[in-house]
């Protein structure tokens, strides 16, 4: 995710922007900036040498104006244009008077740009956020102050953002809001500040008010005026913050991965965002494949690792199911090596969090060779993979630092199910409306993934009562079964006990013989068409002295008549509720883990990106 700070009236601005960006590194960026406000005019720096991009600014503090007081600064996390420096923010109006700072996603960001460009905007950046400067820039032309220019310009946005702007007009202001993605005011001794979370404002102060979604603040350095987008005063609510800073980085979670589950249903709702044009066209992020490209496709091969290819699996279902292409999912490691078939006609999909893993880069690298085409689902902008593909979608969960990955896993089952459906549009192998109402279910999403992350003390309750076992089965059928070897993966590499994930209806020829009681056996056991199945598959295990823990629809009787556990979960449509399923057994391995004491964030043995055969 990007990151937002400002100060106005506290000191010389630049060290205190710097300060604050620094402490907001953490978050993952590519590139970072500043604009300051001095003597009339503005003063803007932007560096897009990755992490180093703050360091680099830092040694341009000797070409600084002296004695600005106020500025705003920017670390990007690009998710919307490469990171280059015409993408770093802050973004400039046409004037040159006009600074602005970004995080989050304009969803309607293309139909702001024609009407800006057609009135005579000139726009230098592939940023969405960029058409929000010339917005406001129009607003101040028409006579708005800029708290009522910012006002009117957010009226119009579609999507999630929190903004900061200045002008050179109004040397000690700072104007800002907010919706879906956080911001917070600092009240320090002679002034004010902003951030997007308050490790940015630990160094300068502890008094702070966190902004509500749609609401605006004015700072000055000595006032904060904070009104709602239609323009009601609020009282600002001032609170004093006791944390200490590796805390406030957890987000006051006790870990990363606490902190990254829980910002699941934003991951899969920003992935979801801008996806559908007005006329119910679906669009992929930088497809370089054109329609006929795709739909020449004859073959998909899906190639990922760990969690990815876990992910990877559910999209083989959606894809057969929805489109009819026979697609085929390979462990990336294996692919490389087996002398795929290959041709022109075949559709390589590459996943992966980090767009660096070399097994997954090698294989794609190997698809290239065979003349396929190579897309690649990516979180990291300009990753190598994503470099080298014919095209990308990117999944927008924002950097993920726990090693177990959680929120990246959701987005990017979900990206792949966008994908499906791009190529059952393309194919015309499904109605407009099986389409329209597929994609409404997969906006229902965030909500269940809230509802079930809301039900931690019910899983925590299931792992105690399951700890100490010395065996776990997961076990699945259909899209189930990834679910079943994802949660069998959280497991492992959480709390280092032995798990195995497996396809329910496999046990019988042979694994069988290994239940005995106190085997725990966790099913997935939503509704879908194997069902039944599934429930004969776990009275086999029940039979034979298991502990079955069910993952299962809410309300579900027959279900839990089976099970000595249940991990409740909201219904949703068979082929999405991978996305949902998954989320109580990541509660339920983390609990266990943090019941051993593990160090749930870094656990042994495995680092984040894996950059070696
Ligand atoms: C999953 O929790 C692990 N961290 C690991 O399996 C991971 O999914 C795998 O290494 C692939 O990483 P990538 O998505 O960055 O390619």
């Amino acid at each position: 995710m990007c990151g937002i700070i400002g100060t106005t009236g506290v000191d010389d601005a630049l060290p205190i922007l710097l300060e604050g960006l620094h402490r907001l590194e953490y978050r993952g960026y590519d590139s970072a900036g500043v604009v300051l406000v001095s003597d009339g005019v503005l003063w803007r720096a932007r560096r897009a040498d990755g992490t180093h991009s703050v360091e680099e600014l830092f040694s341009l503090s000797g070409t600084a104006p002296a004695g600005a007081h106020t500025g705003i600064g920017h670390t990007r996390w690009a998710t919307h244009g490469s990171p280059t420096e015409e993408n770093a923010h802050p973004h400039l109006d046409c004037t040159g008077r006009l600074g602005l700072v970004h995080n989050g996603i304009i969803e309607n960001h293309s139909e702001l740009a024609s009407e800006l460009v057609a009135k005579g905007h000139t726009l230098t950046s592939q940023t969405d956020t960029e058409v929000l400067a010339h917005l406001v820039e129009d607003n101040i032309a028409g006579g708005a102050s800029l708290v009522e220019a910012l006002r009117a310009a957010l009226l119009r946005v579609r999507g999630s953002f929190s903004v900061a702007v200045v002008h050179a007009d109004d040397p000690e202001v700072i104007v800002a809001g907010r919706r879906a993605t956080p911001l917070v005011v600092g009240i320090a001794k002679g002034g004010t500040l902003l951030a997007s979370d308050i490790p940015a404002l630990l160094g300068r102060t502890r008094r702070m008010i966190p902004l509500d979604d749609d609401q605006l603040v004015e700072l000055r350095p000595d006032s904060v005026r904070i009104t709602t987008l239609d323009g009601e005063e609020i009282e600002p609510d001032v609170r004093t913050i006791d944390w200490d800073l590796e805390a406030a980085q957890k987000g006051g979670y006790d870990d990363y991965m606490s902190k990254e589950m829980h910002e699941q249903p934003q991951a899969v709702a920003d992935t979801l965002l801008d996806r559908r044009k007005p006329d119910g066209a679906l669009v992929l992020d930088e497809l370089r494949l054109t329609n006929e490209d795709l739909e020449r496709i004859q073959k998909v091969f899906i190639v990922a690792c760990g969690s990815s290819y876990h992910a990877a699996m559910v999209a083989k279902y959606a894809i057969e199911h929805w489109t009819r292409l026979p697609t085929e999912v390979d462990i990336a490691s294996e692919f490389r090596y087996r002398d795929p078939v290959l041709d022109d006609r075949t559709l390589v999909v590459g996943v992966s969090q980090s767009g660096e893993t070399l097994d997954t880069l090698q294989a794609m690298s190997e698809a290239a060779r065979w003349g396929a085409k190579v897309l690649v689902v990516s979180n990291v902008v300009d990753s190598s993979m994503a470099r080298k593909a014919d095209g990308v979608l990117y999944t927008r969960a924002g950097p993920e630092v726990g090693v177990a990955s959680t929120k990246c896993h959701l987005a990017q089952v979900v990206a792949l199910e966008i994908l499906a459906l791009t190529l059952a549009q393309i194919r015309g192998t499904q109605p407009a409306e099986a389409i329209a109402l597929l994609l409404d279910r997969m906006h229902e999403l965030p909500d269940k993934v809230e509802e079930a992350l809301g039900r931690a003390k019910e899983v925590d309750a299931v792992a105690e009562a399951i700890a100490g076992a010395r065996d776990y089965f997961f076990l699945g059928r259909g899209v189930g079964f990834p679910v079943a070897l994802e949660g069998a993966l959280k497991l492992k590499e959480l709390s280092y006990l032995r798990a195995e994930g497996y396809p329910a209806g496999e046990l019988k020829h042979g694994p069988i013989a290994l239940i005995v009681p106190g085997t725990v056996v966790v099913g997935i056991a939503t509704r879908n068409g194997l069902f039944e199945k599934m429930l004969a598959n776990l009275a086999e295990v029940k039979s034979r002295g298991a502990t079955v823990v069910l993952v299962a629809d809410d309300d579900d009787d027959e279900a839990a008549a089976v099970a000595d556990h249940v991990l409740w979960v909201p219904p949703t449509e068979p082929l999405l509720s991978p996305v949902v399923n998954v989320v109580p057994l990541q509660l339920l391995a983390y609990r266990l883990a943090r019941m051993l004491g593990n160090d749930v964030d870094r656990p042994r043995n495995l680092a984040k990106t894996v950059t070696v055969e």
